[in-house]
């Protein structure tokens, strides 16, 4: 649990490279423990080592894959037994970026196991205790592929759709509680996902592609300033409002109780 001096333990997923390395890094420099979650033990174990020492914090190193449910239930253990945690990044992420019939029937499962059920029962897992204590924070990094798709991006955004309304759900849910809940939607940066998705950084337009150090940075800077949903890369905060403003119209005007005039059947 948090004192007055420390503020508790962050239990990080996907640490081991890219936007998850990072968050370790800040969270680290904050004064925060950590708990590094991933499945290259060899890298996190460096990455460890240095924070440690870097820092003077605690770091542990917990190898899993968050794909295969008995990690994912040690991992969800941890969360649900371990009374320092204080914050919960979910940031580990997998990407096959091909149209649906081209994407590998394995890939499938483990964008919908990492990316979806494993943020889920993560989640599910550590708000008994943060709800106990009134206090807590939960990250869950999401995408612009959250309210977009592209020709490529069908079962990912698929996903990362389910993350943002996991994500602003939770945010309902405990609406006037002490509990922070942060949705982050990166746009393109750089780090190795890109490679692995089959769409190598080279082909983007590299206007487009921010450092994953920025975009931790603004992420942590939007949570810092109280913002539920975070952009890193959008200027234009009004975008944002539009868009959510839209959403609540067409919710609205979806709760007539009769069809549409267009149809042409008669009420
Ligand atoms: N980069 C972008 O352009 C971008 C844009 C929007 C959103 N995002 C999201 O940002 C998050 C972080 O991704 P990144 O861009 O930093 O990519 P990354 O460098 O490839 O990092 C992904 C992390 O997830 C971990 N991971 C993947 N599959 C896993 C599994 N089965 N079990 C446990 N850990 C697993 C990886 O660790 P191991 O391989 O060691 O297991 C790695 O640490 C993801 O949720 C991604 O969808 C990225």
């Amino acid at each position: 649990m948090s004192t007055v001096n420390t503020p508790g333990t962050a239990l990080v997923t996907g640490a081991s490279s890219g936007l998850g390395a990072v968050y370790a890094d800040r969270l680290a420099s904050r004064g925060f423990d950590l708990i590094l979650v991933a499945r290259r033990v060899e890298r996190l174990g460096v990455l460890a080592r240095s924070l440690a020492e870097k820092y003077g914090v605690s770091v542990r190193a917990m190898a899993a894959d968050l794909s295969a449910p008995a990690d994912l239930q040690r991992v969800a253990d941890e969360l649900a037994s371990n009374p320092a945690i204080t914050m919960l990044v979910n940031n580990a992420g997998a990407s096959t970026l091909a149209p649906v019939v081209d994407t590998p029937k394995a890939g499938i499962a483990t964008m919908d196991k990492v990316n979806v059920t494993a943020v889920a029962e993560l989640s599910y897992a550590v708000l008994p205790q943060f709800k106990q204590r009134n206090s807590g924070t939960i990250i869950n990094i999401g995408s612009v592929l959250s309210f977009h798709i592209l020709p490529v991006s069908t079962i990912y955004s698929a996903t990362k759709g389910y993350v943002m309304n996991f994500t602003r759900g939770l945010q309902q849910e405990l609406a006037g509680t002490g509990i922070v809940v942060q949705l982050v939607l990166p746009a393109s940066t750089a780090t190795e996902i890109w490679e692995l998705s089959g769409v190598p950084l080279a082909q983007l337009d590299q206007a487009t592609i921010m450092r994953a150090e920025d975009c931790v940075d603004a992420a942590l800077a939007g949570l810092d300033q109280g913002e539920l949903v975070t952009l890193p890369s959008v200027e234009d905060q009004a975008l944002w409002e539009q868009f959510d403003a839209a959403r609540l119209a067409l919710f609205a005007g979806a709760m007539r109780g009769k069809p549409a005039s267009r149809y042409g059947i008669a009420g």
